[in-house]
């Protein structure tokens, strides 16, 4: 059977930054990006420029940086929003503008507002106008698993005429089931004119569980592309989840006859990347990439895994990067060392947040000899979700706590500019609450804990714990904060500090939901 290749088109960065409560900033948008280069997509979708100039700042920073994939960047039929992704996308090496409309009558009738001859005609000015910019452009109607295939047809050959190189069939509700979605790319392949002259698409969402399934019967009908987000996050119940469709073709390439240009032993840490970063945990029982995933628990599975692994494993652990290496630290370990498993790792540090980084490592020495891949990186990842100019820092931290005892905290937390000390103490209902409180009466403000989630970074007592935290202020506006350190109260209290530090230097609009609402 003759093997084709499958253009992995990632979305994260887009729909999947379109998560209820996910907010990236540039700095992490900028790392996911890299990461998503290391992993070896084909397209990185990173972001809707019109929607802010924050968000045209990160496309354009992408743009800039980030060499490999394709950089692509969203827009409506509307002309601003094709200006804005041309503008955005000016410093890539090779640049893609998605243009979105709608397909199904629900979303013309009440979205749009717009009879079909009029999405046509706009679709089509935008087609074009974005052809002005790049011989590279995406063409979707939203909704084509609820449209009428009549329309699909004008709709879709009227894009492929004004210039769309690529067609892209969205499920955008996840209502299709994997038969009928085949059927449909199929219908798409040979009923649109010059469906045959340009790449299909698919973009399949996961409402009722299907993303996957979907996207899959896509490609064995005829799709040259899946459009997918790293641990399946985006909008509602998520997007088709990267990891999980790789997987699927490397492992059942008996079945698909396709390739793609990933590099699997990339997956985990880039899971943990954008789990970490958008605050998002991923379930222990997620496939390909969840904590258990490779854990085996009955007496019988383990038994057959002792014997011959593939009793019961189809996959092996190392081939998504599962297995990590473990770094020896104590006083005298290198800075050059230090800094090549840092890049390794796939993080680029400036000068500011390796020293930070480093002063961490040498301050857990003392508590802990060895350290692992993942608690390093949860390390890195708390220092630069701070970042060097931060409002708040946590000084000191001091908790009495014990079965007999009224929890109590004290809190040191220096304030920029001008290093002030603040100093509270409180008591809770439990050593964290006592924390979190302490700090509120310190900084003189009170926030709404909204998620709060701590997790080992490695197996062991002693393991390097990593909060994470999302706070809301009295304005509604929510900020992510992460920490990491073997004193899992320590790192409950720097993930707080840091989200409060992150609203403290916001923007007044810049909440997690104005810029998720705001969105395709
Ligand atoms: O789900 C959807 O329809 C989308 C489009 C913008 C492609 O995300
Ligand atoms: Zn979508």
């Amino acid at each position: 059977m003759e093997e084709r290749r499958i253009r992995i088109f990632d979305t994260t960065l887009r729909d999947g930054e379109q998560s209820p409560g996910v907010s990236l900033t540039e700095a992490e948008k900028l790392d996911i990006a890299r990461q998503l280069a290391r992993l070896g997509v084909d397209v990185i979708e990173a972001g809707f420029p019109v929607n802010s100039a924050a968000e045209g700042r990160a496309v354009a920073a992408i743009a800039h940086e980030v060499r490999g994939p394709v950089i692509c960047a969203l827009a409506r039929t509307h002309p601003a929003d094709v200006a804005a992704a041309a503008e955005a996308l000016r410093g890539a090496a090779a640049a893609r503008i998605h243009v979105f409309t709608s397909a199904s009558p629900v979303h013309l009738r009440h979205l749009l507002r717009k009879a079909e001859d009029e999405v046509i005609e706009a679709s089509v000015v935008a087609v074009r106008e974005a052809r002005r910019f790049t011989a590279d452009v995406e063409f979707s109607g939203q909704d084509c698993g609820r449209a009428e295939r009549p329309f699909i047809v004008r709709l879709y050959a009227a894009a492929i005429a004004a210039g769309a190189t690529t067609i892209n069939i969205p499920d955008t509700v996840g209502y299709a089931q994997p038969e009928e979605f085949a059927d449909l790319i199929r219908f798409v392949r040979s009923e649109v004119p010059g469906a045959d002259r340009v790449a299909i698409s698919v973009h399949t969402h996961d409402d009722l569980g299907l993303a996957v399934a979907n996207a899959l019967a896509g490609v064995r009908a005829g799709a040259d592309q899946v459009e997918c987000a790293v641990n399946g996050i985006g909008e509602r119940a998520g997007n088709c989840s990267l990891e999980e469709v790789v997987m699927a073709l490397a492992t059942r390439r008996d079945l698909y006859a396709r390739t793609t240009g990933v590099h699997t032993v990339e997956l985990a840490r880039t899971s943990r990347l954008v789990a970490a970063l958008t605050g998002m945990a991923v379930p222990g029982n997620k496939a390909v990439v969840g904590a258990n995933a490779f854990a085996h628990e009955s007496g019988i599975h383990q038994d057959g895994v002792l014997k011959e692994r593939t009793t019961y494993e189809i996959m092996r652990p190392e081939d998504v990067g599962l297995a990590g290496t473990r770094l020896v630290l104590g006083k005298h370990s290198g800075r050059h060392a230090l800094r090549q498993r840092l890049e390794e790792l796939g993080y680029h540090l400036d000068e500011a947040a390796f020293r930070r980084t480093q002063e961490r490592l040498k301050d857990m020495a003392a508590r802990k000899q060895e350290i692992g891949d993942r608690e390093l990186e949860a390390i890195v990842r708390s220092e630069s979700a701070l970042g060097e100019e931060a409002a708040f820092r946590l000084d000191h931290l001091q908790v009495l706590s014990g079965s007999q005892l009224v929890p109590t905290a004290t809190v040191r937390i220096v304030a920029a500019p001008g290093d002030r000390c603040l100093v509270a103490s409180a008591d809770g209902d439990g050593p964290v609450d006592a924390t979190y409180r302490a700090i509120q009466r310190a900084v003189g403000a009170s926030f709404t804990l909204v998620d709060y989630s701590l997790h080992a970074a490695a197996a062991g007592g002693d393991a390097v714990g990593e909060a994470s935290v999302r706070v809301r202020d009295a304005g509604g506006r929510e900020a992510i904060g992460r920490g990491a350190s073997t004193d899992v109260i320590e790192a409950s209290a720097q993930a707080f500090v840091g989200a409060i530090a992150r609203l403290a230097t916001a923007a007044p609009h810049a909440t997690a939901a104005a810029s998720a609402g705001a969105t395709a």
